[in-house]
């Protein structure tokens, strides 16, 4: 019991609401840095096949000795591997390099509009949950069109969106509209990839409440209702990161946290990008 709180995702699973984030690291990296996390009490861990650290992740969770079962693994579909074969032949080779044979949750990386391949994959994944491969299926950087699409064309909604969320993106309305489909939303750098850790209004927050700023933003995530997924390779700060559940932000910091959104994307657009 590591007192983590858990989200119950639309296809009755949970997901503990702050996992650990293993991009960018490197095969070599992620290993100990898993196993740290996991000793630390993280019980979700986020890989990709497109962060070639899929085999790295799987040494660290045997080296962590946290059995198997205990910990939740997310991996992800990459773009190369859009469609129906591909993908199954895609999640298998994800597995062998995670020596596992499930994963609890399995995401469409981007939706590649331009390729209009991600119906015959999300197919591939119904069927990749229905033989018990795979615990939960979802997507990241889906836009709502695209998650409409897959509802009309094959009657299943994700149970989960993984999307570039931050107090500078915050994306009031996606997550309105993942509130409303009952799809929890999991927040991909988190920290803006650090760059709000210096902002002054977060900087008193901070203060006011005896924390990192860090803890500020990832606690705003959790009040939120999202799952969050901080990456650090830094040992102190991975279970920094990790203690968030022994404050709160009240009415006025949630107000304040809100009014910082720039609506500034770090990453790329779902809609262009091309992996
Ligand atoms: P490090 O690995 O040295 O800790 P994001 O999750 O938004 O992509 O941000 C990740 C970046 O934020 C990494 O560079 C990471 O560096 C840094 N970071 C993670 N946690 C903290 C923290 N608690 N305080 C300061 N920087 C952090």
């Amino acid at each position: 019991m590591t007192g983590i709180p858990a989200l119950t995702l639309n296809d009755g699973h949970a997901l503990p609401q702050v996992g650990y984030g293993t991009w960018p690291m490197s095969d070599a990296e992620a290993g100990p840095a898993v196993a740290e996390a996991l000793r630390a009490g993280y019980r979700l861990i986020d890989t990709a096949a497109a962060y070639g650290n899929e085999a790295g992740v799987g040494r660290g969770i045997r080296a962590s000795g946290v059995p198997r079962e205990d910990v939740v693994i997310t991996t992800k579909l990459r773009g190369p591997d859009h469609g129906y074969d591909s993908a199954l032949r895609a999640f298998d080779a994800s597995a062998k390099r995670l020596g596992v044979d499930h994963v609890d949750l399995y995401l469409i990386h981007w939706p590649l509009p331009m390729k209009d391949l991600y119906v015959d994959s999300w197919r591939a994944f119904v069927r990749l949950k229905e033989e018990g491969r795979v615990r939960s299926i979802g997507v990241s950087n889906f836009q709502p069109a695209h998650i409409e699409r897959l509802e009309r064309e094959t009657g299943v909604l994700p149970a989960a969106n993984q999307v570039e969320l931050h107090p500078d993106f915050s994306q009031a309305a996606l997550r309105a509209w993942h509130a409303q489909k009952g799809i929890a939303i999991e927040s991909w750098s988190p920290l803006g990839r650090g760059g709000l850790l210096h902002d002054p209004v977060l900087e008193r927050l901070a203060a006011k409440h005896g924390r990192t700023v860090a803890q500020v933003v990832l606690r705003w995530h959790v009040q939120l209702g999202l799952v969050t997924i901080p990456k650090s390779q830094n040992p102190a700060r991975i279970r920094q990161n990790l203690a968030l559940f022994d404050f709160a932000l009240d009415a006025d910091d949630l107000a304040a946290i809100a009014a910082l959104d720039g609506e500034h994307r770090q990453g790329g657009h779902p809609d262009t990008w091309i992996e």
